[in-house]
């Protein structure tokens, strides 16, 4: 990740703290929260300081490890947030690692560079699928910010960057992650444009966007993936106009247990971070995420290869 033109990580280590860019203070603001034990990082992930799902697992798993009592640790995290699978995938590991003797903290800091590899392989496939001048469509924010460094969707779009591309930011309304994805993209000098949600059909029926590349928060075994609200709609509009709709995840967003999309628990947020101008008197509903059906989708780009699913 890109600061200033200072190479660093969204999330890292010192000593027995955990220290993260505040991604709610971006991009006004490059602050750094400190996180001294595992209820500091519960309220960083419940309060959206660090977000993106493998962020979140790293996080967590450092909680787990930090704690003195690690199972009632473990029990706090999986109570933040309920459909990022990296999450649970994180606090399982280091739960194992615990279990067989291991030192937590050894293992939470191999589990976080693990993360980072995975993305940059995520970045070596994808880039392929990447022609010179494309314009490119993400949603949210599935940068180096959600995974330490690289990021997943983002990370094809780093490793092109010199095939002239430019990239369709939706701003990812109601938390505005989009903001975060164009803070990136400034910071690595990748042409761009911010567009409202409900724009980026326009511009497909317009032949203005090659392709799509989104994030994933859990993966079920069909391939249905959830993803930030309002992914499901952008894949529907880009299958109707032949738009390639990429997914781009480690294997730790994928979840064996779920046979189906429709069996993820989405996340319900309050209702306030949707108002903005709206009086409070009006009543708001605030899904976090939604279910993209594999139909929908072109492939899905692993650290290992691109699952096909478009075949
Ligand atoms: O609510 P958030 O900001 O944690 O949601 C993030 C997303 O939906 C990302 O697209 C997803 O986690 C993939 S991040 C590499």
């Amino acid at each position: 990740l890109l600061v200033n033109g200072k190479e660093m990580h969204s999330l890292w280590r010192e000593g027995m703290q955990i220290k993260m860019i505040d991604q709610r203070k971006l991009p006004q603001k490059i602050e750094i929260f400190v996180a001294r034990n595992e209820h500091d990082v519960a309220y960083a992930i419940k309060e959206m300081v660090v977000r993106g799902a493998p962020a979140i697992g790293v996080a967590a798993a450092y909680g787990v490890a930090m704690a003195r009592d690690s199972k009632k640790a473990a029990e706090l995290l999986q109570a933040t947030r309920p459909t990022a699978h990296d999450l649970f995938h994180a606090i399982a590991t280091i739960l194992g690692a615990i279990e067989h003797g291991e030192d937590a903290v050894k293992a939470a800091d191999e589990y976080a560079a693990a993360i980072v590899e995975k993305c940059r392989k995520i970045g070596e496939h994808g880039k392929k699928l990447i022609k010179h001048g494309y314009r490119i469509l993400t949603h949210c924010n599935a940068g180096a910010l959600a995974t330490l460094d690289y990021g997943t969707a983002l990370a094809p779009i780093r490793m092109a960057k010199d095939k002239d591309i430019f990239v369709w930011v939706d701003e990812s309304r109601p938390r505005l992650q989009g903001l975060l994805t164009a803070w990136e993209l400034e910071q690595e000098g990748i042409e761009h444009a911010v567009i409202a949600d409900n724009a980026a059909g326009y511009f497909m029926e317009k032949g203005m966007v090659d392709m799509v590349i989104v994030g994933a928060d859990r993966i079920a075994l069909n391939y249905d993936v959830a993803n930030k609200i309002g992914t499901y709609e952008k894949a529907v509009v880009a299958k109707e106009n032949e738009i390639p709709f990429y997914v781009a995840a480690p294997l730790t967003t994928f979840d064996k247990s779920i046979e189906d999309g429709s069996k993820i628990e989405i996340e319900e947020r309050d209702a306030k971070e949707v108002y903005g101008i709206y009086p409070r008197k009006f009543k708001a509903r605030n899904p976090a995420f939604d279910v993209t059906p594999a139909k929908y989708i072109t492939g899905i780009i692993t650290e290992e290869g691109i699952i096909e699913l478009d075949k």
